[in-house]
């Protein structure tokens, strides 16, 4: 294959990887039909209900996703997280990206 071609099948593979780039930004609506199980501990609204459990509502979104990957592959691991590992385990990068979604998009105070 001559270098040319080298060059241009690279910026199909590019062009083609700008999506899956692009869809890494959360849909809140997913997250949100996601988020009926978070709700148990985190509260309908993102305000957790359990002292000691803490609140999602208006969270940083980047912050979200990565406090959610380092549960899933155990880099979190003090305190409480084997809770959150649990449940942490069965979500999809794009199940997280939702989520994260959804918890950045709630008002912080509740309501
Ligand atoms: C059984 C209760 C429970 C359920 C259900 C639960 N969580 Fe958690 N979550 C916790 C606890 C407890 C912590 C604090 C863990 C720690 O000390 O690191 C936590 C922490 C988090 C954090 C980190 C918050 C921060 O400020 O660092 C995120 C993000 C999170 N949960 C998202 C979710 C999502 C999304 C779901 C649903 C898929 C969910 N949780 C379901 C109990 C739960």
């Amino acid at each position: 294959m001559s270098l040319k071609k080298l060059v241009m099948a690279g910026a199909v593979v590019a062009t083609f990887a700008v999506p899956g780039v692009a869809s890494a930004a959360g849909d809140a609506e997913a997250g949100k039909a996601k988020a009926a199980v978070c709700a148990a501990c985190h509260g309908q609204n993102g305000i957790a209900q359990i002292p000691g459990y803490p609140n999602l509502a208006g969270q940083n979104e980047a912050y979200l996703v990565s406090a959610l990957k380092a549960y899933k592959n155990k880099q979190r691991s003090g305190g409480q997280a084997p809770v959150m590992q649990g449940q942490a385990t069965g979500l999809s990068d794009e199940d997280i990206a939702n989520l994260a979604a959804y918890y950045a998009s709630l008002p912080a105070g509740g309501k």
